[in-house]
């Protein structure tokens, strides 16, 4: 099977249909981002928008929602799905750090630790250039993404622990799945293994690769890339992000 990697080596967005049955349970931003999505009032970009987890309820609520991503497995079983429901969204194969949609839109959102695939400086500069390009006057950028914890970081650090259960797409069975990983400090993040098991047997592994963006790193990186931050939020029932949180929740506006 031909798997397509992120241009930062990750291989877990391999296909659509493990994704959504892997995330099936996973839906406790979706209310914050519809009721962000209703309030715009204008048009909505989701950047890295995978399989429409996110771009689909938004579109059902009557929003003209455009989404992107760059996983043509992901963007195919989000298509499938918004035909399905016959709902008309628009959906762009691109790389978040260089497109160019010739619009702008009332708010950009990218979701669901989505950002943490972007390494460099360079690629941060860059997508924050593509959103800049992208917002309307008055628009919002707003994104989520870990808390990273030193302390969960380090004490998990080279050990087998189980991260989930789901069905197989495919094939029905029963997978588990497993999580490794290693922190480096020169890229600032983790090198993270998932091993898919079905009857106690190991059917693949795939790598995952995510940095961390530190609280007071993150607000630097916005200022010095022309955005203010308007709120942050620790959760998605919008409580004030504090140390305990788990989300970095931020809601951001050009300042230049
Ligand atoms: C955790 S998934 C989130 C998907 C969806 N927004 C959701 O909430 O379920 C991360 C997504 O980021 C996309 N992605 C990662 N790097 C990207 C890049 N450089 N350009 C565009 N999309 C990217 C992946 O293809 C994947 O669909």
């Amino acid at each position: 099977m031909q798997i397509q990697k992120l241009p930062d080596g990750t291989e877990i967005h391999w296909d659509g249909k493990h994704y959504d049955a892997d995330n099936a349970k996973y839906s406790v931003d979706i209310p914050f981002y519809l009721n962000e999505a209703c309030k715009a009032k204008g048009p909505v970009l989701e950047i890295a928008c995978g399989t429409g987890r996110l771009t689909i309820p938004v579109a059902n609520a009557g929003v003209d929602v455009t989404g992107l991503d760059i996983t043509k497995s992901m963007l195919d079983a989000a298509k499938l799905k918004a035909r399905r429901a016959g709902l008309k969204i628009k959906w762009f194969r691109a790389d978040c750090r260089s497109f160019d949609l010739h619009r702008k839109f009332k708010l950009i959102f990218t979701p669901f630790n989505s950002m943490l695939h972007l390494h460099d400086h360079r690629s941060l500069d860059r997508f924050f250039t593509c959103v800049k390009k992208h917002l309307l006057p008055g628009g919002r950028f707003i994104f989520d993404i870990f808390n990273p914890d030193p302390g969960f970081i380090a004490a998990h650090q080279d050990k087998e622990y189980p991260i989930g259960k789901y069905t197989d797409p495919y094939t029905g069975k029963q997978i588990t799945e497993t999580e490794n990983y290693f922190y480096d400090r020169a890229m600032q993040g983790t090198n993270n293994t998932w091993n898919y098991y079905s009857g106690g047997k190991l059917l693949y592994r795939r790598r995952l690769r995510m940095r961390c963006f530190y609280p007071q790193e993150l607000e630097l990186l916005l200022s010095y890339n022309g955005f203010k931050v308007i709120h942050k939020y620790g959760d998605f029932n919008r409580e004030p992000f504090k140390s305990e949180s788990r989300q970095q929740i931020i809601v951001a506006a050009r300042q230049r």
